[in-house]
């Protein structure tokens, strides 16, 4: 199965692709962790992705459709793959198209209103990925899972996040019209539901496509 999730910045991507990556025997490619780790590492890539993601802005389409395209010729993308983050806009969802087939993308709605108190609320492992949010750690500062520190993602504070939801208002809702006209857009509503309902809804609709 070749998917996509679709979602504002905060709509529960990350967390709805290791639940589904884990029970298709799919390999989940974030984007955003992709630019993330080459910070972290100081790689070329990461230097250049710095600047960008701290001001909330999209990484260079040419810089970014590359690494995925690399990305998919991997051996671990022969069973399938889940894109988090990947298209973010019209150009990458058309260069997507030349090199890959995909079967469905999966797009979580969510109130926007939702989304500030979400992302600068959160904290998440440095070890394992997990994500928190502050008001339920009663001030614990290491993972539950793991015991990783907690950290706050650079680009979760108020002024990135408003930024991010800005270009994806602009740039990136528009490819839910963009597949709804191929016919392959998956639709689910993320506001109320815990993590785990939404995840019973998905597996539902997936469950069918398989
Ligand atoms: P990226 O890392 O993709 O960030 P994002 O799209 O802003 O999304 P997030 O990861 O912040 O949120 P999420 O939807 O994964 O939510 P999560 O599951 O963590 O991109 C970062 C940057 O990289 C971009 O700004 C850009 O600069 C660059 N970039 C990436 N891809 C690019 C591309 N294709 N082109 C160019 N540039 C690119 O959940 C959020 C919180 O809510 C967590 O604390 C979680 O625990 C909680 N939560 C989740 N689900 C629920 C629920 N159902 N109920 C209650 N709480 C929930
Ligand atoms: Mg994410």
């Amino acid at each position: 199965m070749k998917l996509i999730l679709l979602g504002a910045p905060g709509a529960g991507k990350g967390t709805q692709a290791t639940k589904i990556a884990d029970r298709y025997g799919i390999v989940h490619i974030s984007t955003g962790d992709i630019f993330r780790a080459n910070i972290k590492a100081g790689t070329k890539i990461g230097l250049l992705a710095k600047s960008y993601t701290e001001r909330g802005e999209l990484v260079p389409d040419e810089v970014t459709v590359d690494i995925v395209k690399d990305r998919l010729t991997w051996d671990d993308c022969k069973n399938g793959y889940l894109l988090d983050g990947f298209p973010r806009n019209l150009f990458q969802a058309k260069e997507l198209d030349t090199f890959a087939e995909i079967d469905g993308v999966v797009n979580i709605n969510i109130d926007h209103k939702l989304l500030m108190d979400r992302l600068c609320g959160r904290r998440v492992c440095r070890e394992c990925g997990e994500s928190y949010h502050v008001s339920t750690l009663n001030g614990r500062t290491t993972c539950e899972r793991c015991g990783g520190e907690l950290y706050q993602r650079k680009d979760d504070n108020p002024e990135t996040v408003d930024a991010r939801l800005a270009v994806y208002n602009e740039q990136t809702a528009p490819l839910i019209d963009y597949y709804t006209e191929k016919g392959i857009i998956l639709n689910f509503t993320g506001s109320e539901a815990p993590a785990d309902v939404l995840f019973e809804e998905i597996k539902t609709v997936l469950d069918r496509l398989k």
